[in-house]
């Protein structure tokens, strides 16, 4: 099979709608004991073969299985947009208790965000599944990304990623000055908005 995951699509695929599934599960259990709804939304995706390929040209990295499963971490990315501040860190509790599950690697860009006001939660899970992996181990292991964020910081995210391209702008200093302040504004508002709630449901 050609592309740069090789036979290992389909298996990534699968592992992909696997984690989606059991967030659904959790969440809805957490919705029956809770009446709280953990996640906003969900997007779970394999990084495109194109992506992929060009992140390896970026890295100095042969485009081969070896490099897109391996050396690399995010082939399996999601993404979980949450409400709250709070709901990310209960999100967080339960992919810990995911069975067959390995953190191994957690950054929190909520707690210390970027120079550029950046935040996120991210960690990477190796997780064992009945396939071959790319060490021709049965189980095998997989990488897998998962980044949590607020509606806010995700807006943010989303808007920096469209400014980013535009190359050879005017004013580049202010304009990250800028950007910085709306992130650090929109991240006052989360704590307002989780102290509300708070408030609400004291
Ligand atoms: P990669 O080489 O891209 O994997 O970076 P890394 O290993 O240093 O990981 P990091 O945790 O910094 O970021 C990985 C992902 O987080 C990126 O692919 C983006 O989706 C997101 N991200 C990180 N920093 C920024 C940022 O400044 N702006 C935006 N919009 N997204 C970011
Ligand atoms: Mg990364």
């Amino acid at each position: 099979m050609d592309g740069i995951y090789g036979e290992y699509k389909p298996v990534l695929e699968k592992i992909k709608d696997d984690i989606q599934c059991r967030i659904e599960e959790y969440t809805q259990k957490e919705y029956e004991t809770s009446g709280i709804k953990i996640y906003e939304h969900l997007i779970a995706r394999v990084k495109s073969e194109e992506s992929m390929s060009e992140k390896c040209r970026r890295k100095n990295l042969p485009e081969t299985p070896e490099s897109a499963l391996k050396k690399l971490h995010d082939s399996i990315g999601l993404r979980i947009v949450c409400s709250f501040i709070e709901d990310i860190y209960t999100n967080i509790k339960y992919i810990k208790s995911f069975p067959n599950c390995k953190v191994i690697s957690e950054k929190d860009y909520i707690k210390h965000a970027k120079p550029n006001g950046y935040r996120s939660y991210h960690m990477i899970l190796e997780m064992q599944y009945p396939y071959t992996d790319i060490n021709g181990n049965t189980p095998g292991n997989f990488y897998v990304e998962i980044q949590l964020r607020t509606i806010a910081m995700d807006s943010w995210a989303a808007l920096e990623h469209k400014l980013k391209y535009k190359k050879n702008i005017a004013n580049q200093e202010l304009i990250i000055a800028e950007l910085k302040r709306c992130a650090d504004e929109m991240a006052s508002c989360d704590i307002s908005m989780q102290t509300i709630r708070d408030l609400i449901t004291e």
